[in-house]
């Protein structure tokens, strides 16, 4: 498996990878000729010819975001297999409901683990051998509940304001180095997630295609042309 990879050829972590915005990242980043270390719940669970249509460069690595190592241990096992990383992509995410006048707390801890401390862990893991790359990549998938306020699901817009925070951080602390990092902004995105919590019909949500065009521009830029923050909307909001 993946004997036709060269040693220029550059490698993708992506969590989430089996369903939804970071499978579409990364047949997207497969399709531009990247070597992909997918991070799943259930590895024996996904069949990788039937998502890709090959298995050459793939590889799929356990990766359950409320466990502590596994971010590590999933960067370990990659670099056994692949010997580098330049790009890391943190899709895996939760959303669940939590308002200031209803809400369990234990949702908000659900959602502060998945989605802020899982791509806490795996930046920090990932960082030496992002910089090691030179043009090392983050692309974190934040979301437009990153950057306002609209409904009253504080703690998914606690938990993506975070992760904003994290993906400015990266950049400040490791731009020196080649690394770029992207928080991508989406409105409502046609996957499951979306689909049980909106009642817009699918074709009007952005496609999770249409975002993995827009990432694997992002992340073959230079160093010289990076994109902070990207936003995209399915529908009109004032200035969004
Ligand atoms: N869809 C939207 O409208 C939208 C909009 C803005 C931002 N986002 C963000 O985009 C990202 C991807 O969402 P999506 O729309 O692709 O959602 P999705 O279709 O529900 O997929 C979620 C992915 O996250 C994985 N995941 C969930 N909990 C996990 C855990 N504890 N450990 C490891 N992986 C876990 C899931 O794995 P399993 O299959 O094992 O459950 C799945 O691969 C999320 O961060 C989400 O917040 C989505």
């Amino acid at each position: 498996m993946g004997q036709a990879r060269s040693a220029a050829t550059r490698v993708a972590m992506i969590s989430g990878a089996n369903r939804g915005i970071g499978l579409a990242i990364a047949r997207q980043l497969h399709q531009q000729g990247y070597a992909l270390s997918l991070g799943i719940r259930r590895p024996e669970a996904f069949d990788v010819a039937e998502a890709f249509g090959t298995v050459e460069n793939i590889d799929v690595f356990a990766y359950e975001a409320t466990e502590k190592q596994a971010g590590q241990l999933w960067l370990e096992a990659s670099l056994d297999r692949f010997g580098r990383l330049d790009v890391l992509v943190n899709s895996a995410g939760i959303l669940r409901k939590v308002s200031l006048a209803d809400g369990l707390e234990s949702d908000l801890d659900a959602m502060m683990e998945v989605n802020v401390k899982g791509p806490f862990r795996l930046i920090q893991a990932a960082l030496p051998m992002l910089r090691q790359s030179g043009r090392g990549r983050v692309v974190n998938i934040a979301s437009l509940s990153g950057k306002r306020v609209r409904n009253d699901n504080v703690g998914y817009q606690m938990s993506k304001f975070a992760l904003m925070a994290l993906s400015h951080a990266v950049r400040a602390a490791a731009w020196d180095d080649g690394v770029r990092a992207l928080a991508l902004c989406p409105g409502f995105v046609k996957t499951d997630m979306a689909l049980g919590a909106s009642s817009l019909s699918p074709e009007a949500m952005t496609s999770p295609e249409d975002l993995a065009r827009l990432v694997g521009l992002i992340v073959d830029l230079p160093n010289t042309a990076s994109i902070s923050e990207l936003l995209v909307n399915c529908s009109y909001e004032v200035m969004l």
